[in-house]
């Protein structure tokens, strides 16, 4: 069996793309009025966009962008090339930030200070202590919500927020960033015109080929590189998103994907629930969320392994299975193994399972198996 990393378009809302509007974000708008939003290629460029309207909004030097130490390093690409100064916070084991230490290492700094707070996996994080934090310390908000499908109530308090649709839905481009303040002077982030071009182009015949080799059943695994077209927690696998890859095509895909979005949402948490159940008879592996709030839509299903997570990882790729590991962690942290334990350990522990919508509950259950199999040679 081969199971995709990645949910797949279908043939129907490819030809429903040809003639579609260009989207405009406004299922995300909807649920946070008030805001602006600006629709770029990428999560990473829209974190750019927004660390460049904070300092666009404000006098103070120098910049200084505050990342919890849990980040993936490709995430931070458009930043590294800015003139600014990137630092990184601890977190728990819960992936909430650690309050006392960011409290003394704020306490003195001078300048603009952006803080990033990331909603891990479509989960929500400490917003309202984050907002707090930030208006005691004269600090801009920015809500890093790229695996969060849309917004939900217990989030949305930030002065920008940044989702990634890319990542949960069947497209080859797209980041939004969300502002309390008007985004009207912000460059777009896309040569919008550009017909169905590269990657764009690249990326619609891989789908197609899944698709194909998918309805006819053919464990196709082996025949990329990156196990089955994954599109990893940090990356996409059809290789660098660029501004040129979010064209006219890629922005009407976008606009026929936002019709479906509460199917998407009932999909992925029916999923959650069953591996949720599977969990419970699985040993060696914890959910590192036991419970699925209300509203929200998970990215994945991450399970803590007693074992390191790369060697059940691998083995369950050679079955078809895209388990994924959280991509490389920034340099600085890596260098910093004790002040950023946590980080680490979930770096090296945690396995993410793919839960989406192109899945059925056979291959969750297949998946399921496989993983308790693993496990059990294994442990
Ligand atoms: C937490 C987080 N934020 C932002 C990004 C960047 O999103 P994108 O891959 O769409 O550039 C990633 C992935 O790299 C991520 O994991």
């Amino acid at each position: 069996m081969t199971v995709s990393a990645s949910p797949l378009p279908n043939a129907r809302q490819l030809f429903q793309a040809l003639r579609a509007p260009a989207f405009t974000a406004g299922a995300w708008i909807r649920k946070l009025p008030g805001r602006t939003a600006r629709v770029y290629p990428s999560g990473r460029l829209s974190l750019a966009a927004g660390v460049k309207a904070s300092a666009r909004h404000s006098s103070r030097e120098p910049i200084t962008v505050w990342f919890p130490s849990y980040i993936c390093n490709e995430a931070l690409e458009p930043l590294r090339c800015m003139p600014l100064s990137l630092q990184f916070y601890p977190i728990l084991e819960d992936l909430s930030p650690d309050w006392s230490i960011l409290e003394q290492r704020v306490a003195s700094e001078k300048g603009l200070h952006v803080f990033v707070l990331v909603h891990y996996f479509g989960f929500p994080n400490a917003t309202k202590p984050a907002r707090d934090f930030c208006d005691r310390h004269k600090m801009t908000l920015l809500e890093d919500a790229a695996h969060m499908l849309l917004p939900i109530p217990v989030m949305g308090l930030g002065d920008h927020i940044v989702f990634s649709p890319r990542k949960l839905l069947p497209v080859p481009a797209g980041g939004i960033l969300i502002s309390a303040r008007g985004l009207e002077e912000e460059p777009a982030g896309a040569l919008w015109k550009i017909p169905l071009a590269g990657e764009t182009g690249r990326w619609l015949s891989r789908r197609v080929a899944q698709r194909i080799l998918f309805s006819c059943h053919l464990p196709w695994h082996f025949l990329w590189k990156n196990g089955n077209g994954a599109r990893s927690a940090g990356d996409a696998a059809d290789g660098a998103i660029g501004p040129e890859n979010c064209d006219g095509f890629t922005l009407r895909l976008l606009s026929i994907m936002e019709r479906g979005l509460e199917e998407v949402i009932e999909r992925r948490r029916a999923h959650y629930l069953r591996l949720l159940d599977w969990s419970k008879q699985l040993d060696h592996c914890v959910p590192l969320f036991p419970a699925l709030p209300e509203a929200v839509c998970p990215y994945v299903f991450p399970v803590l392994l007693e074992h390191v997570s790369k060697g059940i990882g691998e083995k369950l790729r050679s079955q078809g299975f895209p388990a994924d590991q959280w991509p490389a962690l920034p340099p600085e942290v890596l260098a910093e193994p004790k002040r950023y334990e946590a980080a680490v350990d979930l770096h090296r522990c945690l396995l993410l399972l793919p839960l989406h919508q192109t899945l059925t509950a056979i291959e969750i259950d297949a998946m399921a198996r496989a993983l308790s199999a693993s496990l059990g040679s294994n442990g």
